[in-house]
């Protein structure tokens, strides 16, 4: 059986003033920690956004879990960058705006059952959030929020997880607990792609970084025998290494 969660070839995308993404390739196996790191406007969240089917590709190919992407889509979670900006009286409660994204597994008219429950209860403590489980979700602090939508991501138990700047806003002590959690379910066999600008916290979590460049290519490189220094130096442009 083949262990490739996702396979991206030769990726190009632009909107329409700005080039973005030029030639990206990588691939990622089962159980991999994928982190990205490059400067603002470098294209991390657009490629993001192309995994998951939100905008459209102009050339190149990107295959998940061996299949179409419509055919996968329950298996992927996301949190989005800035997913924390509901406003007061947003009708929503915290378990509903997590329990939602059942939605895709069970088909919109199927009724939650008291192992759906159990799983909310499940990633709510996970996340620290259990007992907010009945506020109104613009009620909460906005890293209050990012954690209810971490949880929201991972109640479907998602094979593949992209996460875009999933810890800004959240404070320190709680952001190293955050990162203890994927890194768990990421030892599990979770594969994860995550964006974060706090490097040493991707540099410690990932087995792979996407470089994006400050010259406008990307290197996809192993962690292992990894600096900061040397980090520095493939964002500025010094390639040091280059596979894919
Ligand atoms: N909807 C859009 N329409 C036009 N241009 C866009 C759009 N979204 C992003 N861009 C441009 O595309 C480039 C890449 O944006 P993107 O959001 O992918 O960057 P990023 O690497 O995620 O940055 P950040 O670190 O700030 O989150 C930027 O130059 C941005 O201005
Ligand atoms: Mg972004």
């Amino acid at each position: 059986m083949n262990n490739e969660v996702i396979r991206v070839e030769d990726l190009n995308f632009n909107y329409p003033d700005t080039a973005v993404l030029r030639d990206v390739n990588f691939n990622l196996m089962k159980g991999d920690f994928l982190g990205i790191i490059g400067a603002n406007g470098a294209g991390k969240s657009t490629l993001i956004k192309l995994i998951l089917g939100l905008l459209p590709y102009e050339t190149g190919k990107i295959t998940i879990l061996g299949g179409e992407l419509q055919d996968v889509r329950a298996k992927i979670g996301y949190v989005s960058q800035k997913a924390n900006s509901f406003n007061t009286d947003f009708p929503a409660t915290v378990r509903e705006v997590v329990i939602a994204n059942l939605f895709p597994r069970k088909g919109l008219f199927k009724r939650f059952n008291k192992a759906d429950e159990k799983k909310v209860d499940e990633v709510l403590d996970l996340v620290g959030m259990s007992e907010y489980k009945n506020k109104l979700i613009g009620s909460l602090s906005g890293g209050q929020q990012q954690r209810v939508f971490i949880a929201r991501a991972l109640v479907s138990d998602p094979e593949l997880l992209l996460m875009d700047e999933p810890t800004v806003g959240i404070d320190a002590a709680s952001v190293a607990d955050i990162m203890d959690i994927i890194c768990r379910l990421n030892k599990n066999g979770m594969t994860i792609i995550m964006t974060n600008h706090d490097t040493p916290t991707l540099l410690n979590a990932a087995n792979k970084l996407l470089i994006f460049c400050e010259h406008g290519y990307e290197e996809f490189v192993s962690t292992s025998d990894l600096s900061l220094e040397r980090i520095t130096d493939i964002l500025a442009g010094k390639r040091v290494h280059k596979h894919g």
